[in-house]
């Protein structure tokens, strides 16, 4: 028997979500595992395997070792490329095209979502695919960059190029936290997918949504600070829950 058949969806929760105008999912790299990209909380893999995410994500490590950590995001940045988006990503397109207010809120820096077709996006991380310079901010031009040293001159200042990725102890965009807590609070149904649930603010959002009055669904194989308190916990990989909860509320042609 596969997961897939070992995770039954309340006819309560299929309720709820066929009837539901505002509709938030918030995601984490949990969603990204089936499409072969290493969550932060698995050990890491290979000449990384040394490092803990939390040394490496920081404007310290940077102004320490900045060839170190341009180079552990250029490895992560191969596989992002290489990787294809999953059936958990292709079903919350499919629920974005079903529901009237739709908003999808990632910590994911891959851009998987969009590349699987989701069209209202907050990337609460910023995106990996994407470099800022260090000193004055401004995004290059591709074209003109150079790119004989590691990591790259910005080509504006001279200061040193970075993933536009949100780093530990900085800012989230105020634009996308902004979109991601209005929609929060105003949302009917709230669904928690493929996230450990501990990094803030966003592991703050789905208590949100409980306190506003929101059913909220965890999707997640594994427990995490959020699965006693969700409205539904399906205990399950998100490429394997996400279709069928999504097809029940939506047969094909309904
Ligand atoms: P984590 O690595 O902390 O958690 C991944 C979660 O996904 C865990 O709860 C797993 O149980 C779950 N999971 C694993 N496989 C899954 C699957 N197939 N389907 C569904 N869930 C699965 O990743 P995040 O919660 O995204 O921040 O981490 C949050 C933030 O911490 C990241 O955005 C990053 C990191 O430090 C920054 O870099 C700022």
């Amino acid at each position: 028997m596969t997961l897939a058949q070992t995770v039954s969806i309340p006819v309560e929760l299929i309720d709820r979500l066929r009837i539901a105008q505002r509709v938030v999912a918030l995601t984490g790299a949990g969603i990204s595992a089936e499409s072969g990209i290493p969550t932060f909380r698995d050990a890491m893999t290979g000449l990384w395997a040394r490092f803990r995410p939390e040394e490496l994500a920081t404007p310290e490590a940077f102004l320490h070792d900045p060839k170190l950590v341009w180079d552990w995001y250029a490895s992560r940045r191969s596989r992002v490329e290489a990787a294809e988006p999953n059936a958990g990503h292709r079903a919350l397109v499919e629920l974005e095209s079903r529901i009237p207010d739709f908003l999808l809120v990632t910590q994911n820096v891959d851009g998987l979502h969009a590349r699987a077709g989701s069209r209202r996006l907050a990337e609460l991380h910023g995106n990996i695919m994407r470099t800022k310079c260090f000193d004055c901010e401004r995004v290059p031009d591709d074209a003109k960059r150079r790119v004989d040293a590691v990591p790259p001159r910005c080509t504006h200042c001279g200061g040193r190029l970075r993933p536009d990725v949100v780093w530990f102890g900085e800012m989230l965009p105020a634009d996308a936290l902004g979109e991601a807590v209005r929609a929060t609070a105003e949302c009917q149904v709230f669904l928690s997918v493929g996230t450990s649930t501990v990094v803030e603010p966003a592991a703050s959002l789905p208590f949100s949504a409980l306190r506003a009055g929101a059913v909220v669904v965890e999707v997640n194989p594994d427990p995490t600070p959020l699965t006693g308190h969700a409205t539904f916990s399906l205990r399950g990989p998100a490429a394997s829950v996400l279709p069928p909860l999504v097809a029940a509320a939506f047969p094909a042609g309904g």
